[in-house]
């Protein structure tokens, strides 16, 4: 049977789709358990991560129909729905992330959107953080917002951190319950 966009076995994710998914993901658990963040590969590996969103995002606009925002809008009456047909036993098809992954998507989007750009504002030179001797307000008041970004950069972060173990958890747990290896699609781009 020819697979139209509405009968999502087949092909599901693009390649753009997994690369990005893969170096994201790769970004984050190295930059948030593994590397130092006094390296400066922290810095190159969040860059990357920064550059993998940002061209996601764009596919999001203009790229193949399941990595279209269209295709999975934000909807929490459709989350509440897919979590009451998951107790049912219904497992309905989606041509894209189904209502209750979308959401985290767009968490995991939006929280790893404050991580970088925190990220890169603390290495521009606008936030300089100063030794504590002051010669000016101005000084005084630019190593307080220096502090305040890291501040937010490790909230962001840590925040990030949770989602990702939960977004994982959410993976298994779909895949058990579904019968369908989400996992496995986001590596071939093929869903079985
Ligand atoms: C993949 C995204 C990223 C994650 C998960 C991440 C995570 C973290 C974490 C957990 C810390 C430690 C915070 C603390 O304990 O004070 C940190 C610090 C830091 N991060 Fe990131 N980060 C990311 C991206 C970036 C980017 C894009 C930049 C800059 C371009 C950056 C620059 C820094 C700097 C300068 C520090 C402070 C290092 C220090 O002096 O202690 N990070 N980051
Ligand atoms: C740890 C950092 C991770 C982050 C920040 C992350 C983030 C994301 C994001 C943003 C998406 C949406 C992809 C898109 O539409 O472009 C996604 C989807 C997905 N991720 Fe992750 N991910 C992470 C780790 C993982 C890991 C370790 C796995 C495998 C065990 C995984 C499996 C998946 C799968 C299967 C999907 C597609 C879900 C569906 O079918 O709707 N992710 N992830």
């Amino acid at each position: 049977m020819p697979n139209t966009p509405h009968e999502p076995s087949g092909r599901v994710w693009d390649p753009l789709v997994r690369l990005t998914h893969w170096i994201i993901a790769l970004a984050v658990i190295l930059n948030g358990f593994i590397i130092d963040d006094d390296a400066l590969a922290h810095i190159w590996i969040g860059y990357i991560a920064l550059g993998m969103l940002a061209l996601r995002l764009l596919w999001g606009l203009i790229g193949t129909e399941s990595a279209r925002f269209s295709s999975f809008p934000v909807s929490f009456s459709g989350a509440a729905t897919h979590v009451s047909e998951l107790k049912q036993g219904v497992h309905r098809k989606h041509r894209s992330h189904n209502p209750l992954g979308a959401l985290m998507v767009y968490a995991l989007w939006a929280t790893l959107t404050v991580v970088s750009v925190t990220g890169v504002m603390m290495e521009s030179d606008l936030f300089p953080e100063d030794d504590h001797e002051y010669s000016s307000r101005i000084e005084a008041h630019d190593d307080e917002a220096a502090e305040w970004l890291e501040d937010l950069h490790e909230g962001a972060a840590n925040l990030l951190l949770l989602l990702s173990v939960l977004h994982v958890g959410g993976v298994v747990l779909e895949s058990r319950l579904s019968g369908r290896n989400l996992v496995q699609a986001m590596i071939t781009g093929r869903r079985s």
